[in-house]
């Protein structure tokens, strides 16, 4: 790999989002996997939704939001308790399997490695402390700072400025393809992580490569 800095989104790509599922068949049985997706999808689009009001609104507080919107159209009257075990839930997800062995061994190479999220301090710092994955990480960058979501290129600008990094020597990793559109429009080298097989998207801003999980830097 000719790059030096490699760049991680969060949600979705090193800790999974749908791991709230069980927590909503608990509460809510069978509909657990109907609630995450929509809960998911609409903390996605209030980001951008958001970001082209020009009214910033914290990827934790967005998360809550769409959480309420996800409940009400499955007619489910969130109670206060509910909503903190969902969200508490959200606050411990699962690190994919293989996320700390390749991190590790990329690291042991001397690459720089950075989370860059579109969740703020508060939401991530927990979730990697869980995880007891701080050493693997030479910074831990937030839109927050700027209050610019992903896929904007000042996002991303930031991102390579605070790892005072060359673009061209900067790969970022995602599994959500709006951030790796974003990323490549910016002119960073990516790589998708496919993890289920989804539908390519942005014709134009394709991936560098894409990977089934991050087993696949390594080998
Ligand atoms: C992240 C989400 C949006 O930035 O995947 O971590």
């Amino acid at each position: 790999m000719k790059f030096k800095t490699i760049l991680f989104d969060a949600y979705g790509t090193l800790f999974d989002v749908h791991t709230v599922i069980e927590t909503c068949d608990k509460l809510y049985p069978e509909r657990g996997e109907s609630i995450s997706h929509l809960w998911r999808l609409k903390q996605i689009e209030y980001a951008m939704q958001y970001q082209l009001m020009g009214r910033y609104v914290d990827f934790y507080t967005l998360t809550n939001q769409s959480l309420k919107y996800a409940a009400e159209a499955n007619d489910i009257d969130l109670t206060e308790h509910e909503e903190k075990m969902l969200m508490s839930a959200y606050m411990k997800l699962n690190v994919y399997d293989e996320v700390k062995e390749v991190l590790a061994y990329l690291k042991e190479k001397g690459y720089r490695l950075a989370i860059f999220t579109n969740g703020p301090k508060h939401m991530i710092d927990p979730l990697v402390s869980y995880h007891n994955m701080n050493h693997l990480f030479e910074d831990v960058i937030s839109v927050d700072e700027i209050k610019q979501y992903k896929p904007t290129m000042a996002s991303y600008h930031y991102a390579k400025n605070k790892m005072n990094a060359k673009r061209e020597e900067v790969l970022f990793l995602s599994s959500n393809t709006w951030d790796i559109a974003g990323a490549k429009n910016y002119g960073f080298a990516t790589a998708w992580v496919n993890r289920k097989g989804n539908v390519a998207e942005h014709k134009e801003l394709q991936p560098n490569v894409i990977i089934k999980s991050l087993n696949q830097l390594i080998k």
